[in-house]
């Protein structure tokens, strides 16, 4: 199997940020990871709404959306309307998580539910049926361009046996330090699809790099 794959639009350069979409558009890319930072939630702030909005108007691949933020509840309507297809809010965000992904769907969009590098797979144990995709944080969430976490190989392989356990279409995907060296083995382990920002932007060739990471064979 190959991936699908997500190009973190965190890694781009902002001032430019037309071209970054267009060169997205023109790549095999299936997504546009697009990564919302609050500064509370994580210690960092990247940009929010109006910008998810700008990115969405170039955009010809569907906007995979990463709330970093706290109570996501509050915007879930926002980012829709500014365009996300995939709408991902963190488990350790949401008091009534269930509540929140079923929001989600009923505004239109594929809910998503992302861990922390600590927060065990079980967190999700009773609503994995209302989850269309888990995002495996495989650094802990707020900058680019970190090291990867080895452990994730096993929560993926770990989260793969209980989703087909479950019965739950839910998709793996994977963020964070994702690059040609871990690649293989997350798809191997089980991971539908890779978000990868530093290692796309910063390569001489993204559009050959994003080409050279679906091509992956597992
Ligand atoms: C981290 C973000 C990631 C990040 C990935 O908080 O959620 O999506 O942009 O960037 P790299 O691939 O550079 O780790
Ligand atoms: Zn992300």
């Amino acid at each position: 199997m190959s991936p699908q794959l997500a190009p973190s639009i965190l890694a781009a350069d902002f001032a430019n940020l037309q071209k970054e979409v267009e060169m997205l558009n023109a790549s095999a890319a299936d997504y546009i990871h697009v990564d919302v930072m609050d500064g509370i939630f994580v210690p960092n702030i990247s940009f929010g709404i109006p910008v998810t909005e700008a990115i969405h108007r170039h955009a010809t691949k569907p906007l995979d959306v990463h709330l970093m933020i706290v109570n996501p509840e509050l915007y879930l309507e926002a980012f829709v309307k500014a365009g996300a297809s995939i709408l991902t809010v963190h488990v350790e965000a949401c008091t009534h998580l269930h509540r929140t992904l079923q929001e989600i769907k009923r505004l239109g969009a594929r809910a998503g539910v992302a861990l922390n590098p600590h927060t065990p797979i079980e967190s999700l144990s009773e609503v994995l049926e209302e989850v269309d995709l888990v995002c495996v944080m495989s650094v802990n969430p707020g900058f680019g361009g970190q090291k990867f976490i080895e452990h994730s190989y096993s929560k993926v392989a770990n989260l793969k046996e209980m989703i087909l356990k479950k019965g739950s279409n839910a998709q793996i995907e994977v963020d964070g330090g994702v690059t040609d060296q871990n690649a293989k083995g997350l798809v191997e382990a089980g991971a539908d699809i890779l978000v990868a920002g530093s290692f796309v932007f910063n390569a001489p060739n993204p559009i050959a790099t994003i080409a050279s990471l679906k091509a992956i064979q597992a």
